[in-house]
């Protein structure tokens, strides 16, 4: 499907192995019905031969700010004006930094700041480059200010090591860029979850030691408040298990509250048996005392012990019990993200995962989050972004999961 005709996109290709690419993301892109031009960065000129774009695009070249004869013929002005989209594939870390800092040193840069076509990045280089706080301060810049960004994929780099830092492929840009598209001229999406039955689990649980004393922990709530309110929107028939948050139940959303793991355990298991869906996105005690006092707990001189037994693992039965229920998991996790959240995803049984890094200035609390996703159909990341973003992102990929495995039964 041509699903690009009459777009006019404007390719900036920066310095990074990956732009050897672009001859064949220009082709992809054109396939799809698009007017391509190209534009170079300096060092992109190093990875890639401006004639093999030239001939792709059907275009010229642009790479100088100063050409007077380019210039005569398009202004870099008239350029900006002319992009109904500016992509940057690859994104070098050096370009991230200059469109952050609103630089407007090369013909890119100054396009980048002159146009108000709405501008995607692919982002390409080693996995410690991309990872570097100087990186990621860049990309918030740039996300907060409504940059869309693609990848980078997990994968072999190129300097014989593996990471995240891989530029998406030629036809995952293509595709990201069709459905941008698509959603801009069609608004009022479908409801892709439609006649489904979603439970999700939020906030923390509060373990009772006495009848005024418990333990509990940060949970905001806000992850699953925003998966339940993005479920509803995409149609579904949404519970959601609650513990004690300050959060208003979303529109169109059941609320059932619960204070323990063993209340939550037990209304989710009293919904599940007609549920299309289990998200477990609560932060459930994994302990909790054994034994409650029947009343507050006295002071006495000396130090005191509380002995915790483990409570039930929640979505780690229903995956068992309820194996036609689509299940996603949350990995939360202060070190090493990426391995836990694989191994949970076996261990328990889930259809998806999603990990993020918790600490004092992560997650817990935050209006905005990033995210490691994990399921049959690979590995990628989710930039940071508000959290009621990367809920409609999750519940999209979601939908179409479940929209292929029904495909796939009939
Ligand atoms: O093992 P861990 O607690 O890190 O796993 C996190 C995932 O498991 C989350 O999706 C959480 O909601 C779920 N979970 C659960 N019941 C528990 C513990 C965790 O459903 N008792």
């Amino acid at each position: 499907m041509q699903r690009l005709i009459g777009q006019r996109v404007l390719l900036g290709v920066t310095g990074s192995i990956a732009a050897y690419k672009t001859p064949a993301l220009v082709r992809g892109l054109v396939a799809a019905g698009a007017d391509v031009q190209v534009v170079l960065s300096a060092a992109a000129k190093r990875f890639v031969a401006p004639m093999a774009l030239a001939a792709v695009s059907g275009h010229a070249v642009r790479d100088d700010l100063w050409d007077e004869n380019a210039e005569l013929n398009m202004g870099h002005i008239e350029l900006a004006r002319w992009a109904d989209v500016l992509l940057i594939a690859p994104a070098s870390a050096d370009v991230l930094a200059r469109l952050a800092t609103g630089q407007a040193d090369d013909l890119l840069t100054t396009i980048a700041l002159a146009t108000t076509a709405p501008v995607i990045v692919a982002p390409a280089m080693n996995h410690v480059m991309w990872a570097h706080p100087a990186t990621e301060a860049n990309m918030d810049t740039l996300i907060a200010r409504g940059l869309t960004c693609i990848g980078p994929d997990v994968g072999a780099l190129a300097e014989r090591e593996t990471g995240a830092g891989r530029m998406s492929e030629p036809t995952t840009i293509v595709a990201a860029l069709e459905q941008q598209i698509a959603e801009r001229e069609t608004p009022d999406q479908p409801e892709p979850l439609a006649g489904r039955r979603v439970l999700i689990t939020a906030g923390p649980t509060r373990e009772a030691l006495d009848p005024v004393r418990y333990l509990t922990n940060h949970s905001s709530g806000r992850m699953g408040y925003a998966l339940a309110a993005a479920a509803a929107a995409a149609g579904a028939e949404v519970v959601l298990v609650s513990g004690a948050t300050a959060l208003a139940v979303p529109e169109g959303v059941a609320r059932i509250d619960v204070e323990s793991a063993a209340d939550m355990h037990a209304a989710v298991m009293a919904e599940i048996a007609t549920a299309d869906v289990f998200i477990g996105a609560a932060a459930v005690a994994d302990y909790r005392p054994a034994d409650v006092a029947a009343h507050k707990i006295k002071k006495s001189e000396g130090d005191a012990e509380i002995r915790l037994v483990r409570t039930r693992d929640i979505i780690a039965d229903v995956s068992e019990r309820y194996p036609q229920v689509f299940t996603l998991g949350f990995a939360a996790e202060t070190t090493n993200m990426e391995a836990a959240a694989r191994d949970k995803r076996t261990r328990k049984g889930l259809s998806m995962i999603a990990g993020n890094v918790v600490g004092p200035n992560d997650a817990f609390g935050r209006e905005d989050n990033a995210l490691f996703v994990v399921d049959a159909a690979g590995e990628r990341y989710y930039e940071r972004d508000s959290k009621t973003a990367l809920a409609k992102r999750l519940v999209a990929e979601l939908a179409q999961r479940l929209a292929e495995r029904h495909t796939a039964s009939i």
